[in-house]
């Protein structure tokens, strides 16, 4: 198994990325029936991130977008291993694929990330599902324009290696959003927690140069956006030639930056430092992300999450010395294999204890090849739901709590665009990225607005312009 320490970043050489641009060139000059695309995303930021890079690279090779499947000449699902419902969703709808190709036999199907990094998965695809033309995982990423150019040629193409990839760097990129934007500082993971199959899908940790990171920062804020999200699964290990504080801080001194957030911190790795570099500059904002897994002892060293419940707690109060009005999120796993009804209440009273604005609720999932999935179980499902329902309802409780204690307040919010469930509304954040919908033009999208809160719902709050 690997080392455990994030080691000095490869790159992709200059030549090899020239020569992918060649491809893009070669693609653009082909003679094709269409080049619309139609590329869903599965899974976390950095799949997004990833989306909005073969967005770029398919720009560049003359394709416009969709997100009607029936319309697209090319379709990419970029998947998620993470749990087995994601897995399956992707399983249905490649599938159904199989009627568009009859009808269009020019479309061309393409499978990449995380869920085509596994072997089984690459050998199902290969052998059950013939209408796939490309599939291409996390480290192939890069040779997208190549892979592409080779399906033209009627060639069925699979690079899923498994070696861990070097960064690339120089990739198009294409922006969906007007108002934020996500920028990775590293890719990978080490930590090795027992349930998780991002390390063995995404590899080993790699930082980005500080000089890149600060760089892609300043043309988004250039190009008009004007809060960042770094990301990374762990991006307390940021080893780009300074410390993930000290990067923070120079990307708040980005000029027109307003906000700046990052996700994720991993409990062990997160330091004081960092809490006082997010209290020092104002354009950090008051927001954390910090998941804890489990409230039980026991569950967390078995996850082999490297801290205790107790360790979790201080490192909240410590939080909350410096940032006193921090807005708080989680990841939690219920039915971890061998938890008990009496460890479950431990992660009950840390929720209570903490009172986070939200949780990331997840009951766990078997992943194929992590120590976990061996490990025993004696839950059944319906333990399993009964202990999720019962922390949903707390979580709830206390969302709305902490929401209540917003109306008659006055927060700035960064508006997004028009609300995507509520009808004839507009929808902005907070600094803390707490969710308000208001009425309002969407001219107001990508502005500053004051808000007042008339009114507090689970998920999310009402305001009026103030
Ligand atoms: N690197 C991040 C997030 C990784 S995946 C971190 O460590 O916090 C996002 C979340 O999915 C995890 O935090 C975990 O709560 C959940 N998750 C990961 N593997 C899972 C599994 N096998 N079953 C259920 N949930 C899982
Ligand atoms: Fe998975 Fe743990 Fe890494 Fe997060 S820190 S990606 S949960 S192995
Ligand atoms: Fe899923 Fe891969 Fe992210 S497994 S959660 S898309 S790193």
């Amino acid at each position: 198994m690997a080392e455990n320490k994030n080691t000095k970043s490869q790159h992709i050489s200059k030549q090899e990325i020239d020569r992918q641009k060649q491809y893009m060139q070669q693609v653009a000059d082909l003679s094709l029936t269409g080049r619309m695309a139609c590329v869903q995303t599965y899974g976390c930021q950095q799949n997004e991130n990833d989306s909005r890079r073969i967005c770029g690279m398919l720009k560049e090779m003359g394709f416009m977008f969709t997100d009607d499947l029936n319309q697209a000449d090319l379709i990419v699902f970029n998947t998620c291993a993470v749990r087995e419902n994601a897995e399956l969703k992707v399983y249905g709808k490649v599938g159904a694929l199989k009627h568009h190709k009859r009808r269009k036999p020019s479309l061309k199907i393409a499978l990449c990330g995380c869920m085509t990094q596994q072997e089984q998965v690459a050998m199902t695809i290969k052998r059950k599902y013939p209408h796939v033309d490309m599939v291409f995982g996390t480290h192939a990423l890069y040779r997208f324009p190549e892979i592409l150019y080779r399906s033209y040629q009627e060639e069925r193409v699979f690079e899923t290696e498994s070696f861990d990839g070097a960064i690339a760097e120089d990739l198009p990129i294409l922006r969906d959003n007007p108002v934020k934007a996500g920028v990775s500082v590293m890719y990978g993971c080490n930590n090795f927690c027992s349930y998780c199959i991002v390390p063995y899908v995404r590899g080993r940790e790699r930082s980005r140069e500080k000089y890149d990171v600060l760089k892609e920062v300043r043309q988004t804020v250039e190009s008009g956006i004007s809060e960042v999200m770094l990301l990374g699964q762990n991006v307390n290990s940021y080893a780009g030639g300074c410390d993930f504080a000290d990067l923070l801080s120079e990307v708040a001194q980005t000029p027109g930056l307003r906000r700046i957030r990052f996700m994720t911190s991993h409990p062990k790795d997160i330091s004081e430092k960092l809490v006082r570099t997010m209290a020092e500059f104002p354009n950090i904002c008051n927001q954390l992300h910090l998941p804890f897994q489990s409230g039980n002892n026991r569950v967390l060293q078995v996850m082999n999450r490297k801290y205790t419940r107790e360790h979790y707690l201080e490192l909240i109060t410590m939080v909350r010395s410096y940032l006193p009005d921090v807005v708080l999120s989680s990841d939690v796993i219920v039915g971890f294999p061998g938890e008990t009804d009496a460890e479950f209440e431990d992660t009950l009273s840390l929720v209570e204890q903490v009172r986070y604005d939200s949780l990331f609720t997840f009951i766990y999932s078997k992943r194929h090849g992590t120590p976990a999935a061996t490990m025993e179980d004696f839950a059944t499902e319906e333990d399993k739901s009964r202990r999720f329902g019962k922390l949903l309802d707390l979580q709830n409780r206390i969302s709305r709590e902490i929401n209540e204690s917003y109306v008659g307040k006055t927060f700035e919010l960064l508006i997004e665009g028009a609300a995507k469930h509520e009808k004839a509304m507009l929808a902005g954040r907070t600094e803390g990225n707490k969710l308000v919908h208001l009425k309002g033009s969407e001219e107001l999208t990508g502005q500053y607005i004051n808000v007042t809160i008339t009114e507090a719902q689970t998920w999310s709050l009402i305001g009026e312009r103030s």
